[in-house]
């Protein structure tokens, strides 16, 4: 059976996301791969639906155990209805975000319990995980200002700057434990220096000429 390639993005508020996924998925499709660019939460219509219910209303709205159960309902149903099928075509997956959002913003941030959030893990994604997970990783405060400019899912931006600190902090634990997974890369750089730090751990291990 053919496998795809799998790479979540990962990273705090006005880490430049976004962005960087076009870049990528244009760079990859001019080398002839396959491309399917996704999102979390969200990414199929189920979850998308899910998604509404978590990025808007007051920051209190959800506590972190009841949000963890949603972003897992959600991932759950993208998983089975995008991100596998993807895979199993061969075709390379960019996720805007996945299963490490919830360690950091629902464990790190949040109080949810890394022995819940584990198990999640383990049930529910069924060993669909990311290949590779750049980390697009800069200040709080720098993240935190780029997004009130923007605009956008202010629910989570206004949980405060220690939240947002704690999370940093909890993704650049995550790259510290899975470092053949992870890649932390510097946000905090210039736009086109970024797109070149991305491209350059994706060719380490996808042809992009
Ligand atoms: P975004 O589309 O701007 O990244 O917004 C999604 C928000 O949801 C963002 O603030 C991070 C948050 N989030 C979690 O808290 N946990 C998760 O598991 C995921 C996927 C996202």
């Amino acid at each position: 059976m053919t496998q795809g390639y799998f790479i979540s993005f990962e990273g705090g508020e006005g880490a430049g996301k976004s962005t960087q996924i076009r870049r990528l998925a244009e760079r990859l499709e001019a080398a002839g791969h396959d491309v399917v660019v996704t999102r979390e939460p969200g990414g199929s219509p189920g979850a998308e639906a899910i998604r509404e219910l978590l990025v808007n209303g007051a920051a209190d709205r959800w506590s972190p155990v009841t949000e963890t159960l949603l972003m897992y309902a959600a991932r759950r149903d993208h998983v089975e209805r995008v991100i596998r099928p993807a895979l199993a075509q061969g075709q390379i997956v960019l996720c805007d975000r996945f299963a490490d959002s919830t360690r950091a913003y629902q464990g790190a941030g949040g109080d949810a319990p890394a022995s819940l959030i584990a198990a999640l893990e383990d049930h529910v994604l069924g060993g669909t995980v990311p290949n590779l997970t750049l980390i697009l990783d800069l200040p709080a405060e720098t993240g935190l200002k780029r997004a009130e400019a923007r605009g956008g899912a202010a629910r989570f931006e206004s949980k405060g700057l220690a939240f947002h600190q704690r999370l940093r902090a909890g993704y650049l634990e995550i790259a510290r434990r899975e470092p053949e997974r992870c890649v932390v890369i510097d946000a905090d750089a210039e736009l086109d220096r970024v797109t070149a730090a991305i491209a350059e751990a994706v060719a380490q291990r996808l042809d992009l000429r």
